[in-house]
Parts: C-alpha cells; structure tokens; sequence
C-alpha cells in the first residue's frame, strides 16, 4: 500500500509524549518534514522512521504574565507566545474580535476556535463575557487535531475545559462547547456558512504548518464567518495578509501584544 497524501500521513496518531522531560527537541520537526517527504514510500517504512525520530514531546513553560503554555517537539513552537498565554487570548483574540462589544448587544453569541489547544481563547472569551452580559449563551465549535494537547487543559480564570478528555461537548447555564477532535481541514465542512459570529484562527506558524494557511483553507474559514464578524489571528505573514484578502476580507492590523507588529485582523 502506498501513501498518496500527506492528509493520511497527519492522521496517523501519534506517540504518546512526556512532559517536561526533553531540552528543546527538533526531532519531531523534522519528522514532520520527512514524513512530507515520503508521499509514495511503502507504508512499511513509516513506523520505521518515526521509531527512528523518537515521539513528540510537551515541555511546560510560563510566559511573562504567568500563565502556562507549552512548546511542542512535532512542530518546534510554543502554544503561545512568551509575553504571555492568557494575555495573547485576551488581546490577540477576545478584544480583537470584539468579543466585549458583541455580547453587550446580543443575548447569543456563535464562536469558530480554529486550533483550540489549551482552551485559552475560548475560556478568556466566556469569562470576558460574562463580565458584561452574565444572561449571554454562547456556542462554540472548537477545531483540534490532538488529544495530548487535551490532557494539558487546566482552568483558566472560572471556565474549566478538563471534561473533553473524557467527552467532546460540555455545557453550561452559559455556554455549549463542542469539540471536533479530528483534522481542522476536515472538521471545517462540516459547519454551516456565515454563521459564526468570531472565528479565533491560531494554528501554528505558516513556516511549520504550512497545511493549515493554504488559502482554500483559509477562504472556507472565512465563509463560516457571518458578514460584519472578526476573525483573529496572530501572524503578520504574507501568507496571512494574501489568504484573507483574497478571501474578501478587509484587513486590519491587530493588537500587538508585546511584538513589534500586530497579526491579521480580518472583517468579513
Ligand atoms: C498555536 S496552537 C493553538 C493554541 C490554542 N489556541 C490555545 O489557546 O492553547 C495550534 C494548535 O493546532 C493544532 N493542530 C495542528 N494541526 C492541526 C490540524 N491539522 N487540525 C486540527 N488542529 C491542528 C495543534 O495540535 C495545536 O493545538
């Protein structure tokens, strides 16, 4: 049997990490090239090159305002950035998006979080929330690809998304979030077009995920996104900048958050 597309490749579950236990790692990162690189080897070489590489690690690490990410050996980057975790969800995504603003007027609010990881983005988005309108009901629909990362989940500030390692939708009085543990490229089809009201879109960096900022990705993720509504992200790339404006977007710069330029704002 031959691997024809790098999809089935990224679908093979990976081995199960430790963490804190490696200095920083690049194996898992060049694992990820050659496993690119294989497209059309006999499928018996694989496990042979990933037993080779070693398995992927979560290293903890604290960001400058406090709160924990982790960097990750598979693509050679932190979660988050150093200047801080929960501030990046804040400013980056919650404010971004208008996240205060929207649920000042509306009762209900629909959230895509593109690449849900630790929760950070969604989490701040409840509790910013709720600050201003504690009646609001808000759906989210998160996108995420690795059940390890789960495992790491603790609560951020009174929102507590622990319960999806062991079940894909929690709900409260306040929220219903559904998570779709499954590839984002595959989990997008499934959602209804202009209905989001924020899309918080946070995959790694283009350099190292490359397949996540390919703009018929990218223009799909846009079309979830009701007109009028924000969607977030951290990157300046030119990747960024060209996918959301060929999706039709208007492009803001957004917070900058301790680096020297602010990421993609993008309006719908
Ligand atoms: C920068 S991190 C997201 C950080 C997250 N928003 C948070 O607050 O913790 C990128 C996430 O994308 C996920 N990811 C990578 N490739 C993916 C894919 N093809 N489908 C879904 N998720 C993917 C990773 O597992 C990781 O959790």
């Amino acid at each position: 049997m031959l691997i024809t597309s790098t999809q089935e490749l990224s679908l093979r579950p990976r081995a199960k990490g430790v963490a804190g236990s490696n200095p920083v790692d690049f194996s898992g990162l060049l694992r990820r090239k050659l496993l690119a690189m294989t497209q059309g080897f006999p499928i018996a070489c694989i496990p042979l090159i990933l037993l080779k590489l070693g398995a992927m690690s979560l290293e903890q690490e604290l960001t400058a305002d406090g709160s924990i990410t982790y960097f990750n050996s598979d693509f050679g980057e932190s979660y988050h950035s150093k200047h801080g975790a929960y501030r990046e969800a804040l400013e980056k995504h919650v404010q971004a998006c208008k996240i205060p603003e929207l649920v000042a007027k509306q009762n209900e609010l629909k959230i895509l979080d593109f690449c849900f990881g630790l929760g950070y983005n969604s989490a701040v988005a409840i509790a910013e929330a709720l600050k201003v309108n504690p009646e609001i009901k808000i759906e989210i629909i998160a996108l995420e690809n690795d059940r390890e990362i789960l495992e790491k989940i603790t609560q951020i500030d009174s929102v507590d998304f622990s319960g999806l390692v062991e079940k894909p939708i929690l709900e409260t009085e306040n929220y219903r979030l559904e998570l779709l543990l499954d590839d984002a490229r595959l989990s997008i089809d499934k959602l209804d077009n202009n209905y989001f009201d924020a899309i918080f879109f946070d995959p790694f960096s283009p350099k190292v995920c490359p397949e996540l900022w390919q703009p018929e990705l990218i223009a799909e993720v846009v079309a979830k996104a009701r007109p009028g509504a924000h969607i977030s992200t951290y990157s300046n790339s030119r990747v960024a900048k060209d996918g959301f404006s060929q999706a039709g977007c208007k492009l803001h710069e957004g917070p900058k958050c301790g680096r020297r330029n602010g990421g993609v704002l993008a309006l719908k």
